[in-house]
């Protein structure tokens, strides 16, 4: 070998030059399951299921994200509690768009990832970008409860006929129980009781 075709050999052994800005064709496309995993679940069975999942996922993420915009946005005497309360329910969101993006890839699906992609798939009412008052935001966050929790009941019982438990219980024990239990804590803060004084019970019957 020639003495330079050496040197150009070593050369490249020990470059040490990041590849950057590097490109290629997806690995898998989006909407499609790979075809044979040791689930005992058929091929149209994921399929079905991982297109259920995303939805929740794009909704999830959606209702994730309002959680935060209303934590940072809030305004008002009961700044404090809806701050923090906020930001708990943020926190519990993101542990259930982990769950479901990891269950739709266990099932050999792809999950939606990017918030462009999931602009475009959520069934959620997009808000405003500036500051809401408190009732709209709470009005807003049960409206995107509502939406998870309808479809929730859906997924979980054609989970349960396709025999797909592990979805099943997912949707049931995470993802419905954690919106549920959410919709009671802000619901409550909708309900239009004196902060100081107590009503009349003259006035609060009516009566002369
Ligand atoms: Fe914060």
């Amino acid at each position: 070998m020639a003495k330079k075709q050496i040197d150009a050999d070593t050369t490249r052994k020990i470059n040490a030059q990041p590849r950057l800005h590097q490109r290629a064709r997806e690995i898998q496309e989006y909407g499609t399951v790979t075809h044979i995993l040791p689930l005992e679940l058929e091929e149209p069975v994921r399929l079905e299921m991982t297109a259920q999942l995303n939805q929740l996922l794009a909704d999830t993420m959606t209702l994730r994200d309002l959680y935060k915009k209303s934590h940072w946005q809030v305004a008002g005497p009961t700044f404090y509690q809806l701050h923090l309360l906020y930001d708990k329910h943020y926190d519990e969101q993101v542990e259930l768009v982990d769950a479901i993006a990891e269950r739709i890839q266990l099932l050999g699906g792809v999950s939606i990832a990017m918030a462009a992609d999931v602009a475009e798939t959520t069934q959620i009412e997009r808000p405003p970008r500036g500051r809401e008052e408190v009732p709209v935001q709470l009005s807003r966050l049960l409206d995107a409860h509502q939406v998870i929790i309808r479809q929730s009941r859906v997924l979980a019982r054609r989970a349960s006929t396709l025999g797909d438990d592990g979805t099943n219980d997912l949707v049931v024990s995470q993802v419905l129980r954690t919106n549920e239990l959410q919709v009671w804590f802000i619901s409550e803060h909708l309900v239009n009781v004196p902060l100081v004084k107590a009503e009349e019970p003259s006035v609060a019957t009516g009566a002369a």
